[in-house]
């Protein structure tokens, strides 16, 4: 990588933002977030049948609770871990309860102020802000992030083109990178997103880890520059950038988007159940205090409008939805929405099985994979089941690393490994667009001439 020479500038920058922040950034003394996770415990509870599902529900649904696995009290099934983060003066409330009622449950994290600080102290304690090349394997604010795209952009001018689609509800620009060898004009995309779930902070690390892999490996790895030769990447690294941000201000677990509430003192909508497609159905709220809240309207979250109507007008040359979220290890495809085999289902189902198989080559870790209703839950309203409804035949939905361990906190020695390995899922996927999928037509044809 060329030296950068602005970097002994961007270094004084910084330590400006070291000393005006230090406590909500550069932690040195001052507790992160104003310690308001001290005492906060996750639990983990698994009802093993209906009777236990439905106290789950009620208590769940009645108490304020933060629920991280489902997102939602009404989608607790039988035999399926609920990962909840309780606020300390619930926890002995909802360990009696739990007690009582005779389900079992783990504290999976005894207090949560601990582990946030856990991961901060390590970020601290690196020498990133000192150095002059970026660091792929740490979280990065929204505003490095925004600065590592300009960068990108002035860098590598004949792979990267930045530009924005338009500005989130709090007015900050919502930045794409384009990538790809700019030689023919109508070229197939693959659009990937991450960062619509503010607290998933994997996901951005993946979109940019995957441009770095896009613009490095163009040099050496045939399939990459094939990919890039014949494809554009359409990268959007943090679709929520006000919750993302908010992450990072304020509530490190803060998920919907931040738009206000004409009736409720509530903020934001989960920028997941907003789009025109069975909105706000089954697996959805419609309450603004809800993690699912559907929002007001299809597209009321300025966010998701944004990128609905670029999808729209590029509507012909998108080949593929792709959207990262965090966590659960899975590799979803419509339908959210309904229980129903999609119409492409068997080359689809085989660009997934083949995604999951080229991720397990690099470190052996299993991902399910199948329609999202059945693998994980019935939503609505999902910008996966948008660009399929809307002619995008391959739309995928990644729920990366982990299955729970930690959850929202995964450590920063993870993003390395998680990053390489939904690469090569990722890439074997655009790689499928470029064959034509045959297994429907071969299909048709085995009937038609059994001896194939
Ligand atoms: C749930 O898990 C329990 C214990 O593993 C098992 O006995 C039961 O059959 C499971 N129920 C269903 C419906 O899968
Ligand atoms: C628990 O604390 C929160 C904020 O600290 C407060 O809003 C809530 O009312 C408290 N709940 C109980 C049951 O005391
Ligand atoms: C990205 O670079 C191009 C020149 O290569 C420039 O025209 C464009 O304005 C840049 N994008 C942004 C958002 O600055």
């Amino acid at each position: 990588m060329a030296v950068d020479l602005r970097c002994p500038l961007h270094a004084l920058v910084l330590l400006g933002c070291v000393i005006i922040l230090s406590n909500v950034l550069c932690p040195v003394a001052a507790y992160l977030y104003n310690n308001r996770y001290a005492g906060d415990q996750v639990f983990r509870i698994t009802p093993i049948n209906k009777e236990e599902v439905q106290v789950l529900r009620n208590l769940l649904g009645n108490i304020k609770v933060d629920l991280w696995q489902p997102n939602s009290a009404s989608l607790i099934r039988h035999n399926t871990t609920v990962d909840v983060h309780v606020r300390q003066n619930n926890t002995r409330g909802l360990r009696a309860r739990l007690q009582k009622e005779h389900i079992h449950f783990k504290v999976f994290i005894s207090n949560l102020q601990d582990e946030v600080e856990k991961q901060e102290r390590h970020q601290s304690s690196r020498k990133r802000r000192s150095e002059c090349l970026y660091d792929y394997e740490v979280y990065h604010s929204l505003e490095e992030i925004q600065s590592w795209m300009f960068k990108m952009n002035r860098t590598h001018p004949h792979l990267v083109d930045m530009f924005s689609i338009g500005r989130s509800y709090e007015g900050r620009p919502l930045y794409v990178l384009q990538l790809g060898k700019r030689t023919r004009p109508h070229k197939k995309v693959v659009w990937i997103d991450c960062g619509v779930h503010a607290r998933e902070w994997i996901g951005p690390a993946f979109c940019q880890w995957f441009v770095k892999e896009a613009l490095h490996s163009y040099q050496y790895d045939s399939v990459m520059r094939r990919l890039m030769n014949q494809l554009n990447f359409f990268i959007m690294p943090v679709f929520n950038v006000d919750g993302y941000h908010f992450s990072w201000t304020t509530d490190r677990f803060w998920r919907k988007t931040r738009s206000r509430n004409a009736k409720y003192h509530c903020r934001g909508v989960d920028a997941n159940r907003n789009w025109k497609v069975k909105w706000c159905e089954e697996g959805a709220s419609s309450h603004p205090c809800d993690d699912t809240y559907c929002g007001p309207f299809p597209e009321s979250e300025p966010e998701v409008k944004a990128v609905a109507k670029f999808l729209r007008k590029h509507k012909k040359r998108v080949k593929a939805y792709i959207s990262i979220h965090a966590y659960a290890q899975m590799l979803l495809y419509p339908y959210s929405y309904k229980y129903a085999t999609i119409p492409n289902f068997d080359c689809v189902e085989s660009a997934a099985h083949d995604a999951v198989t080229a991720l397990y080559s690099a470190y052996g870790v299993r991902y399910r994979y199948g329609p999202a209703s059945t693998t994980l839950y019935v939503s609505s309203g999902s910008s996966m089941d948008w660009a399929y409804r809307n002619g995008i035949q391959y739309a995928f939905a990644f729920e990366l690393r982990d299955k729970g361990y930690f959850g929202f906190l995964l450590p920063e020695a993870q993003i390395n490994p998680t990053c390489t390995e939904t690469t090569r899922a990722v890439k074997t996927i655009a790689t499928g667009l470029l064959k034509k999928c045959e297994i429907g037509m071969l299909q048709l044809d085995r009937e038609r001439y059994p001896y194939l």
